[in-house]
């Protein structure tokens, strides 16, 4: 019986042995305390392990026989705002895990929360309680300015409105994140991209000399143009006609795959969430169970 040190988990606490086999492969028995406020955080700190051992007890994250570690956990969110002397909560007790690369859709009516749930677990507002982490980081307390290379490098988003700015045209608008975190490559990367969604010809114009789903595609390129880890995405195609939607969409979920990025996309189409790894519903500010 080979010992593990408790390092390669988080929390510590937890009891861990090995037992190799002769086919090379292992059995782990291990014991983990959850830490209280977050009932799935418990992690694997490496992946020293991937694909070697077989995992008991048979938690799905680990019933494959490797650490996934989740790229991004919320535990017990809770989102209250005042308004004229009345606390309105608007997200109750949401916690959730998303594994690297996976494609996660937010479902839920209007008014659900799901806007606010997204500001949340990008950083761009800080939740009333709850914690934040990206891999083994808290986001929870960090400041504008420990927060914003993260939000600039490690994150891209896709807003419903398109965010672009007036003054920029599309290639200017896809490399300015690139710029702010000082890469060199920014025009080519920008243009590669710009390419890549059939607009290369339109790289001159500016956001008022383009259509609506000509100026989603280029929100995408910016998005994606520093290779984030986790894309959020806000009903990218709320202002646009159905055929648009769909063909943006399903370019969205095709450069995410090929780039392998996570993605957190809220959307009210139900053929694009079917298309989902994993689909979450808010219902009143609360996740629902399924
Ligand atoms: N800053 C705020 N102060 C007070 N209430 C807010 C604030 N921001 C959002 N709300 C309220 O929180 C609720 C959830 O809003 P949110 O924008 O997250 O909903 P949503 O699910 O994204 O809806 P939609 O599908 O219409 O975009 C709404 O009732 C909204 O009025
Ligand atoms: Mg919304």
């Amino acid at each position: 019986m080979a010992e593990l040190t408790t390092n390669n988990l988080l929390p510590v606490g937890c009891v861990m042995a090995a037992e190799v086999r002769p086919d090379n492969k292992a059995l782990i028995k291990f014991q983990f305390t959850q830490d209280k406020t977050c009932p799935t955080f418990f992690r694997i700190r490496s992946g020293e392990m991937d694909g070697t051992f077989s995992f008991h007890p048979k938690n799905p994250q680990f019933s494959k026989g490797r650490s996934k570690m989740p790229l991004l956990e919320a535990c017990n969110l809770t989102q209250t705002y005042t308004v004229e002397d009345r606390q309105i909560t608007i997200l109750k007790d949401v916690s959730l895990s998303v594994s690297p690369g996976e494609f996660v859709v937010i479902e839920g009516n209007s008014g659900s929360g799901k806007t606010t749930l997204l500001t949340l677990l990008s950083g761009l507002d800080r939740p009333t309680s709850g914690r934040i982490f990206i891999g083994e980081r808290e986001i929870t307390h960090l400041n504008e300015d420990e927060m914003a290379p993260l939000r600039n490098t490690a994150f891209g988003f896709v807003f419903q409105s398109f965010h672009l700015v007036p003054s920029l045209n599309a290639v200017e608008n896809i490399m300015f994140p690139a710029e702010l975190a000082g890469d060199g490559h920014a025009g080519e990367k920008a243009e590669r991209l710009l390419a890549r969604v059939g607009l290369l010809a339109r790289r001159h114009h500016f956001p008022h000399q383009l259509s609506g789903g000509e100026k989603q595609r280029v929100a995408i390129c910016r998005a994606l143009i520093n290779a984030p880890d986790i894309i959020f995405a806000d009903e990218p195609t709320g202002n646009l006609d159905t055929e648009n939607s769909g063909a943006i969409l399903d370019l969205l979920i095709d450069l995410r795959k090929e780039r392998g990025s996570t993605l957190i996309l809220v959307t009210h189409s139900a053929e694009i969430a079917r298309k989902a790894d994993r689909r979450l519903t808010l219902r009143d500010g609360e996740m629902e169970k399924r």
